[in-house]
């Protein structure tokens, strides 16, 4: 699934993106920095409902928020990989806790540990087209590997 859009239409894509995802729960964000992984996950999670976050972006590697679907309480990880220097770093961090939780999981670098990652896990590739225009692919773990998107990392 690919969508090509301007920023004031992002709410819209946001919904489109979780009836495209269906049950798929962990999310690797591909993009160069700036590209709008954040901002695009600040839309995934405001199309949630959710509550607001415990702690802030800017300074935590894992975020939780909450929201509720069909009546029941359920939880949404953002994860941003950047900052963290090493597979030990990551693992005290309890990131691949988070994945393996089965809660949604939106993660910003995931460059950073490929390991976290498997053939359940969606890509989600965003190309800035303009300034206020960007391409957001959503791709199976098999698209994304077996495809040359490297023109887009
Ligand atoms: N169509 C768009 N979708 C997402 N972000 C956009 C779009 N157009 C412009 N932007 C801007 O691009 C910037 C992306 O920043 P950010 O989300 O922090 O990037 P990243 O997390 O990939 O480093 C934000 O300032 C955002 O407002
Ligand atoms: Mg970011």
């Amino acid at each position: 699934m690919t969508w090509e859009f301007m920023l004031e239409n992002l709410p819209r894509v946001a919904n489109e993106f979780w009836t495209a995802a269906g049950s798929a729960t962990v999310f690797a964000f591909h993009g160069e920095m700036g590209a709008g992984k954040t901002t695009t996950i600040a839309a995934l999670c405001a199309a949630k409902a959710v509550d607001a976050p415990a702690s802030s972006p800017t300074f935590s590697i894992i975020n939780e928020y909450g929201y509720e679907e069909n009546e029941q309480a359920k939880k949404i990880f953002h994860i941003d990989l950047y900052r963290l220097k090493d597979d030990e770093e990551i693992e005290a961090t309890g990131v691949a806790d988070c994945v393996s939780s089965g809660s949604i999981c939106l993660v910003e670098w995931p460059g950073k540990a490929p390991w976290l990652f498997d053939r359940s896990a969606l890509h989600v590739v965003i190309t800035p087209l303009s300034e206020r225009q960007r391409r957001i692919r959503l791709l199976s773990h098999n698209e994304f590997t077996t495809n040359s998107f490297e023109e887009d990392l």
